[in-house]
């Protein structure tokens, strides 16, 4: 496989921070070289800059938003960077950065699909489910407003740019999630997206719902992106994020998520958002998330398959 890494430092998408440091943490924890030992070919790309900023841009009503227009400088480099990079033959991976990246790179992978003529499919790994709008934030922070974006959820015209591939709420799949704001609550109740939290892992377990999902997205003859939030594993094993929520996926789910996602043969893009090197440990968390990516890329116990799928 020909992988292309591309590094997304955002970090305008809450007040903290470090995330800008992701995309070089998972350089120096040997993410390349991770890739090769497995038998693959990396491209990095470097680092993506926003787009520049214009001479004017709309003021929100609401006045709790955080650097509205980085943001949207953001999104707006990386749907085009998304779409540019992506490649039948090339899995990009797009190193992050907070997780208002995905509202970029999601736009721009599906925008791909839909010049395919594909369904555009996505399994969100994270313990919040980033479904608020500009109007329904009540942080501000503009990285928990990627999935209302790239659904096409009204409130963003005119203040981000417009989304030039949307994801239909029935081909989203979320794992993980434990963390919920009231009226994100209500918001994604209304939609089909499908979301497993933590309580139904914990009593059902992570692989049958991941495998039901995986069912549809082989059905439906679709590309599969995958985010992958820091914050959806156990911040006892991955400490360096800025909203760490207790009951997080244990070193074994997360793994066993990526086994299966590597046996399915699906995945055609990938996000790691929200990794911010300055609260890790001697590299930690950046170290778990290279080895979570190699599983996602073939690394096995043994050499050959535990099970077929
Ligand atoms: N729902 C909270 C908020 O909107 C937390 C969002 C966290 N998002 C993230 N990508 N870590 O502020
Ligand atoms: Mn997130
Ligand atoms: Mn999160
Ligand atoms: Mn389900």
């Amino acid at each position: 496989r020909s992988i292309t890494l591309l590094g997304a430092p955002v970090d305008s998408g809450k007040a903290r921070q470090g995330c800008l440091m992701g995309p070089d943490a998972l350089r120096v924890a040997g993410l390349e070289r991770a890739l090769r030992d497995l038998g693959h070919k990396v491209h990095d790309h470097g680092n993506l800059a926003p787009s520049p900023k214009t001479s004017e841009h709309a003021i929100h009503p609401n006045s709790l938003l955080k650097n509205l227009e980085d943001c949207a400088n953001w999104v707006a480099a990386l749907q085009d960077a998304a779409f540019e990079i992506c490649d039948d033959t090339r899995t990009p991976i797009f190193m992050g950065g907070d997780h208002l990246m995905s509202a970029g790179t999601v736009s721009g992978v599906a925008n791909y699909a839909q010049a395919l003529g594909q369904e555009q499919f996505v399994l969100w790994l994270d313990a919040h489910t980033d479904f608020h709008t500009l109007s329904s934030t009540d942080s501000g922070n503009l990285h928990g407003t990627p999935v209302a974006f790239f659904t096409g959820q009204d409130g963003f015209k005119g203040y981000f740019p417009t989304p030039k591939g949307l994801v239909k709420p029935e081909n989203i799949c979320m794992l993980g999630i434990r963390s919920v704001d009231a009226s994100e609550n209500a918001n994604i109740t209304e939609t089909a997206i499908d979301v497993h939290d933590m309580r139904a892992i914990d009593e059902g377990g992570i692989a049958t719902p991941l495998r039901n999902f995986l069912s549809r997205v082989r059905a439906a003859n679709g590309r599969l992106h995958l985010s992958f939030d820091v914050d959806f594993l156990d911040p006892s094993i991955a400490p360096a994020v800025g909203t760490t929520v207790p009951g997080g996926a244990t070193f074994r789910e997360a793994h066993l998520v990526m086994e299966i996602l590597h046996d399915s043969d699906l995945v055609t893009s990938m996000d790691i958002a929200e990794l911010n090197p300055f609260l890790d440990e001697r590299g930690r968390t950046a170290k778990l998330i290279v080895d979570l990516i190699a599983s996602l890329f073939g690394k096995r116990v043994m050499d050959r398959p535990t099970r077929s799928f």
